[in-house]
């Protein structure tokens, strides 16, 4: 693997505050740009949310990042998934590798280490064709379309829903 996936710590705030200030360009036409954001990150982190960075092994720089917002536990055990690349890493396949390794992690029983959830969501503003190849190249499903879902860059804006369960997914294979 080119990646691996951990928990950001405090530690991280000056790494994470460069590759997201170097990033801003990109991040910012889907998601909030908050270099210093951090700390209030790793102050979140509990039961409803998880935060993964993405650490490239051969040398240390910030791949990417996903929060698995909104965990609900008892009979939905679901999660919705949120990423962004950092440069100069985008676009070579290791963000792809960092999410199999969280969606892994997110349907693995909680008793070996995982989140235990059964149902995952990908929301994608309907243009942000990269994010949707992402959630395609995971194996999700679209399920539907969500008219004024969240709130971003000054608005409501509609959302195409995707999903994936633990019984569709067929566990970390082999890179292509
Ligand atoms: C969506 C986003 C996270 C994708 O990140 P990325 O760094 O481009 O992802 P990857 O490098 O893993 O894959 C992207 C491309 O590299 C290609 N690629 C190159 N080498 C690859 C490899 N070894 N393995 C897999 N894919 C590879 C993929 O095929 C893919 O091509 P495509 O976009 O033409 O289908 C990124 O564009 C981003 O941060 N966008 C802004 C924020 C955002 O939209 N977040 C999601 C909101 S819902």
């Amino acid at each position: 693997m080119r990646v691996e996936i951990r928990a950001p710590r405090l530690s991280d705030a000056t790494l994470y505050a460069a590759a997201v200030r170097r990033s801003a360009e990109h991040v910012g036409r889907w998601n909030p740009v908050e270099p210093d954001g951090l700390v209030d990150l790793v102050r979140r982190q509990g039961e409803s949310l998880r935060t993964f960075l993405f650490v490239n092994t051969e040398d240390g720089g910030l791949v990417g990042s996903c929060n698995v917002a909104n965990i609900v536990k008892g009979r939905f055990c679901n999660g919705s998934l949120g990423y962004n690349s950092y440069l100069p890493y985008n676009g070579t396949g290791r963000m792809t590798e960092g999410m199999r390794l969280v969606v892994d992690r997110c349907f693995t029983p909680e008793s070996i280490g995982g989140l235990g959830l059964h149902r995952l969501e990908i929301n994608v503003q309907p243009e942000n064709h990269p994010s949707i190849g992402m959630a395609k190249r995971l194996g999700f499903r679209h399920e539907g379309y969500t008219p004024r879902m969240l709130y971003l860059q000054g608005g409501w804006r509609d959302h195409e829903r995707f999903a994936l369960t633990a019984e569709e997914w067929p566990g970390l294979q082999p890179n292509p």
